[in-house]
């Protein structure tokens, strides 16, 4: 099937490890032209060498703490420089980190910025163009909308499907469609280096609550995450769409 991503211009976030990384290799073997932010300049520069290696363009590199102040401006000139205009926002940036009901208010504030801020403040920087353009892919990720917990985390994820799905009525008219994605346990950086760092703890969650039986691999979301970000997917929009070996309904 011929996904149409030749020549689409895509921003992924986050993408210097993880299912970032893994969804820019995707869209740049499509013929997407890419373009990667994250803060590691060095992981996100060996990334585009590895795809400039494949014979695919090289990504431009925007090394950037999403969170400081100028980051939308500083990102979105770096790719109207570079592309001209952007057709495809990738969602990526954010982390899950235990936040207990006693945890200070920074603990929380901190996880609602990493993962509801950037998501809005990007897209915000981005739409105008697409309603110019009349057309747009917004994809976000998101997390579990069955949660064992209250968690920060959880909570800005859900925030996100929310305003997501409010946006996919407002533009929907619009030739833009907007999307979430929630990964179940797919093996990134966080989850290999800090949530699940042991093949052991990995097997034994896999075998209680996830039907499948092992954790994902970034290629495994990045196809879904991939199909949404094409112009054949324009009639998904407004959706939450599980990638999670099953295991939603056995989350505890
Ligand atoms: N993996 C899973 O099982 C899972 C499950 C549920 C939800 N998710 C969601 O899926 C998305 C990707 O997760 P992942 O597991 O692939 O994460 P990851 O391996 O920890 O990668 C996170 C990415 O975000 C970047 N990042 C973090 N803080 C940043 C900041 N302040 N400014 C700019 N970039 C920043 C990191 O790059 P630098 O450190 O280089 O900045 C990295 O590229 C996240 O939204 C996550 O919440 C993942």
């Amino acid at each position: 099937m011929d996904l149409q991503l030749k020549d689409q211009t895509c921003l992924v976030t986050g993408a210097s490890v993880g299912i970032g990384h893994g969804v820019a290799k995707m869209l740049a073997s499509e013929g997407a032209r890419v373009a990667i932010t994250a803060r590691r300049e060095n992981l996100l520069n060996e990334l585009a060498d590895e795809i400039a290696g494949t014979g695919a363009e090289r990504p431009v590199v925007i090394p950037v703490d999403v969170n400081s102040a100028d980051a939308p401006d500083v990102i979105k000139k770096a790719v109207d420089d570079a592309f001209g205009h952007l057709d495809v926002l990738v969602n990526n940036v954010g982390a899950a980190a235990a936040s207990p009901m006693d945890a200070p208010d920074e603990v929380w504030d901190n996880l609602f910025d990493l993962n509801f801020k950037p998501t809005r403040r990007l897209t915000s920087a981005f739409l105008p163009g697409m309603l110019e353009r009349k057309y747009g892919r917004i994809v976000n990720l998101t997390g579990t909308q069955e949660p064992p917990a209250a968690s920060a985390s959880t909570a800005a994820k859900a925030a996100i499907q929310a305003w997501s799905k409010g946006l996919s009525n407002q533009v929907g008219a619009d030739g833009i469609t907007s999307n979430c994605v929630c990964p179940g346990r797919i093996m990134s950086e966080q989850v290999t280096e800090r949530l699940y760092p042991t093949e052991e703890s990995r097997q034994q969650f896999a075998d209680a609550n996830i039907p499948a039986g092992y954790f994902g691999d970034p290629e495994d979301i990045a196809c879904m995450i991939v199909f949404l970000c094409s112009p054949i997917a324009r009639y998904v929009t407004g959706t939450v769409i599980e990638v999670d070996g099953g295991m939603k309904r056995y989350s505890h």
